[in-house]
C-alpha cells in the first residue's frame, strides 16, 4: 500500500465517475497561475462534499477557507436557485482569483466572499444575527479549527452538519511527540466535540491529497 497506489485508485475515480468539468479545471489553473498553493480538496472529494449539501438540502452554506473557491463552487452548486453561500479568507490576493473563479463559474450570485480573518468573520456573522446554516465547512488554518467549531455552534440549524478538513493530517492527530500547531488544533477540537451535544465521527482518507481525513458532525436537536 503507497501513495502511488491511492493515486492511480483517484485517477481510476476520476476517469470512470468524474464528468470533464472545464470550469472547476479553470479555476484549478488559474489558482496555480496565481501561485496559490496546491490544497483544494481532491476531486472525489469535492463530488462528496457537493453531494453531502445536496442530500442534506443545503439553502443555507458557510465556508472558513476559500483558497481559489474550488470547494466553494462545488458546494455552491449543490444550492438551489435562492440558496446562499458565505465563504470567509484571510488572504486577499487569493481572494481576488477566488472571485474571479466563482463569476466564471456563473456563481457570483449566490456566493459572498468575506475576506478577513475566519474568526472575525464568524463573529460578525454572530453579531448580524445571520443564517441559521444548514452546513459549515471548517478549512481554514487547522490550529484554530477549536474556536471556529465552536463560533460555528452559534450558526449552524439544529439538524445541521459541520464538516471538518484535514484532521488526521497523516496520523499526526494521534502522535504523542507532535508539536505541529494544526495537529494540536485537531486533537483538541476531537476532545471538544466530544463533550458537546453533537453526534461526530472522523473518516480517515487516503488519495491524491495523501493520508488525510475529515470529521462529520451533526448538531442534535433537530
Ligand atoms: N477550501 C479550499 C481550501 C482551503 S485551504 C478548497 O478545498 O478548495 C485553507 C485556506 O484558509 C487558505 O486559503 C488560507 O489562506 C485560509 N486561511 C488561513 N488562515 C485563515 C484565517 N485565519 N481566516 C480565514 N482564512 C484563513
Ligand atoms: C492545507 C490546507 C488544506 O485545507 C488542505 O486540504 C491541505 C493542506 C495546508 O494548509 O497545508
Ligand atoms: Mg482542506
Amino acid at each position: 500500500m503507497s501513495w502511488q497506489l491511492w493515486n492511480r485508485v483517484d485517477e481510476f475515480v476520476g476517469e470512470t465517475l468524474l464528468d470533464s468539468d472545464p470550469v472547476l479545471e479553470d479555476a484549478l489553473r488559474a489558482s496555480a497561475e496565481g501561485g496559490l498553493p496546491p490544497i483544494a480538496v481532491s476531486p472525489a472529494q469535492g463530488r462528496f462534499l457537493q453531494q453531502l449539501a445536496r442530500i442534506h438540502g443545503a439553502r443555507m452554506i458557510l465556508e472558513l477557507g476559500t483558497l481559489g473557491g474550488y470547494s466553494t463552487i462545488l458546494l455552491a452548486r449543490a444550492l438551489p436557485e435562492d440558496g446562499r453561500l458565505v465563504t470567509l479568507e484571510l488572504n486577499p490576493d487569493y481572494a481576488e482569483v477566488a472571485r474571479a473563479n466563482i463569476e466564471r463559474a456563473g456563481l457570483g450570485g449566490r456566493v459572498e466572499l468575506r475576506v478577513g480573518p475566519a474568526q472575525e468573520g464568524l463573529q460578525a456573522l454572530i453579531a448580524e444575527g445571520a443564517g441559521p446554516f444548514d452546513l459549515v465547512f471548517i478549512d481554514a488554518d487547522k490550529s484554530s479549527t477549536p474556536g471556529y467549531f465552536q463560533l460555528s455552534l452559534q450558526l449552524v440549524r439544529p439538524g445541521g452538519i459541520i464538516l471538518v478538513d484535514n484532521v488526521v493530517r497523516d496520523g499526526a492527530l494521534v502522535d504523542p511527540d507532535t508539536d505541529e500547531p494544526g495537529a494540536l488544533g485537531m486533537r483538541r477540537f476531537h476532545e471538544l466535540a466530544g463533550r458537546q451535544q453533537v453526534q461526530a465521527t472522523t473518516i480517515q482518507t487516503v488519495g491524491v491529497k495523501g493520508y488525510d481525513g475529515f470529521t462529520l458532525v451533526l448538531v442534535d436537536g433537530a
